[in-house]
């Protein structure tokens, strides 16, 4: 059995917080073994390592893929998945994280968690004695970034080096993950960003220097898309900021994602979306519903990757 590679020497739990967690050959290798995961399951083969673990998800935001799948994924490796709304949990009424993380450790195999800040990840990683994955923070969609990779290397091949992917749109968590992808995976990657919105700059910094000039921010979404293989958008306004999504509306409109800018990039380009989609927004419906969307594709492969994700990070192996 090919499993991803850990790529540390530590013995600690395998936490996935953010992409920079882990490096190129392990990004890389939960990416092979999520596609490989794919094709078993749509040859019927069955694999379930999973039998008798236990998964948390911790959700302070809304979700419907990612929720659904980590769960799905968990059911499809033989395991068992205990969802918790950070609502219902002492959490709510004071209870430290340090004790959450710690009573967790007692009771779960690993915990995915979807909430505001990083550092509340970042705590509940410090204090568990089990794997902490990133379901979506505001700075980070570590997971995520994975599986849209994976349907780059599908539709474009394993050479990511030669692509130009382009993203469109806010400098939000969806951003700062592409972009510590770019670094570790060496693809050019040019954002096109409203000025005042842009990614934040200590991660671009820290990416930059990683990866050298491959990394363009700009304002003009004709620069980011001219001649791009990935053209990529996402909400104009991220869970946690409906108060200022009527401003954002202004804005961001010359960002939206239409059919007279797709044809700036390569005929053959794929345009992804992480979803939920807001039509006529960020993204016009032709565009989603057209023959270059690999949005549902994308969709589908958060499943498989965190197939990959849950297996690496547990150390699964079939019995
Ligand atoms: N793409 C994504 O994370 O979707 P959900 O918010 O529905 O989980
Ligand atoms: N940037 C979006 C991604 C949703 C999957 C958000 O944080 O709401």
């Amino acid at each position: 059995m090919t499993t991803a590679t850990d790529n540390s020497n530590n013995s600690g739990p395998r936490h996935y917080l953010q992409v920079s967690d882990l490096d190129r050959k392990t990004l890389l290798s939960l990416i092979e073994r999520a596609i490989q995961l794919k094709n078993n399951q749509k040859a019927g083969r069955p694999y379930r390592p999973a039998i008798d673990k236990v998964l948390g998800m911790m959700f302070e935001k809304p979700s419907t893929r990612t929720r659904i799948s980590f769960e799905a994924a968990m059911y499809r490796l033989g395991g068992n998945v205990v969802f918790m709304p950070s609502r219902d949990l002492q959490l709510r009424r004071g209870e430290p994280l340090k004790d959450t993380a710690r009573v967790f450790s007692r009771y779960l195999d690993c915990i995915v968690v979807r909430t505001f800040g990083q550092e509340i990840v970042e705590e509940l990683a410090r204090w568990s004695s089990i794997p902490v994955i990133n379901g979506l923070t505001t700075e980070h969609h570590p997971c995520q970034i994975l599986s849209d990779i994976m349907t780059v290397v599908e539709y474009k091949g394993h050479e990511l080096e030669k692509l130009k992917i382009a993203w469109v749109g806010d400098g939000n968590n969806m951003a700062h993950s592409w972009i510590q992808a770019a670094a570790r995976m060496g693809f050019s990657l040019y954002l096109a960003c409203p000025e005042g919105y842009e990614p934040d700059a200590e991660i671009l910094k820290k990416a930059r220097d990683e990866a050298g000039s491959k990394i363009v921010l700009t304002n003009s979404p004709e620069e980011a898309v001219d001649l791009a293989d990935v053209v990529n958008t996402d909400v104009w306004a991220s869970m946690g900021q409906e108060d200022e999504a009527e401003e954002r509306q202004e804005i961001f409109r010359p960002y939206q994602l239409h059919s007279a800018l797709l044809k700036k990039a390569k005929s053959d380009a794929i345009v992804l979306h992480c979803l939920p989609a807001h039509r006529d927004e960020e993204i016009t419906d032709e565009v989603l519903e057209g023959s270059q969307s690999a949005a549902w594709d994308q969709a589908e492969n958060k499943m498989h990757i965190h197939r990959s994700i849950l297996e690496w990070a547990m150390e699964l192996q079939e019995g």
